[in-house]
């Protein structure tokens, strides 16, 4: 800044925020990668979490799941959840599968509401499994990306 602009006042602009892709900023993109990369190690364990905290909130989604592989289904969940993570860097390419994604879901039985039981014990899983690097704003960051995954399972359901 030159010394005139100092001395007029003119204030310093900050730098822009470097454009982001989609409904992150590029920060709250990093949180989620750097947070779900300290989970991969656990990812059995947070499988069994997450599925014992759903059925404790959420007991009627139970039955979804009678004729399931529980510890098959927590990896296919991982391994989905492992796939959009790394795919918010090409979030076009990311779309077409999750809408697939959706559509096979109302083969299981899912409903929108659903959804919401399933957000609700994947924070408390991520919470459980990161202690206290769950920070405030690293669950602001998983709950827009969760939200995004879901609304676009959803829609293609034909539930939105
Ligand atoms: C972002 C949210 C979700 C993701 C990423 C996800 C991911 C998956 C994946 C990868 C599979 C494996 C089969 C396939 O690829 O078609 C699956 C199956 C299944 N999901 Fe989801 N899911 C989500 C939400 C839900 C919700 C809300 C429910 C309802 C409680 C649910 C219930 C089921 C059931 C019942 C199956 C079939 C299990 C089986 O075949 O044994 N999912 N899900």
């Amino acid at each position: 800044m030159s010394f005139l602009d100092k001395l007029f006042g003119k204030k310093e602009t900050p730098a822009p925020e470097p454009e982001a892709e989609g409904p992150l900023t590029l920060k709250q993109k990093e949180l989620v990668q750097g947070s779900w990369e300290k989970c991969i190690p656990i990812a059995e364990t947070a499988a069994e979490l997450f599925y014992g905290r759903l059925f404790e909130i959420a007991p009627e989604v139970k039955p979804l799941f009678k004729d399931s592989d529980m510890k098959e289904q927590g990896k296919k969940l991982m391994q989905m959840i492992t796939v959009a993570v790394k795919g918010l860097d090409t979030l076009g390419e990311l779309v077409p599968a999750v809408q697939k994604l959706g559509e096979r879901h109302n083969g299981y039985g899912v409903e929108a509401k659903h959804y919401d039981y399933v957000g609700e014990a994947l924070l408390w899983t991520l919470g459980k499994g990161l202690g206290d690097d769950f920070t405030s704003e690293t669950e602001e960051a998983w709950t827009i990306t969760y939200t995004t995954l879901a609304n676009v399972m959803i829609e293609a359901q034909g539930k939105a």
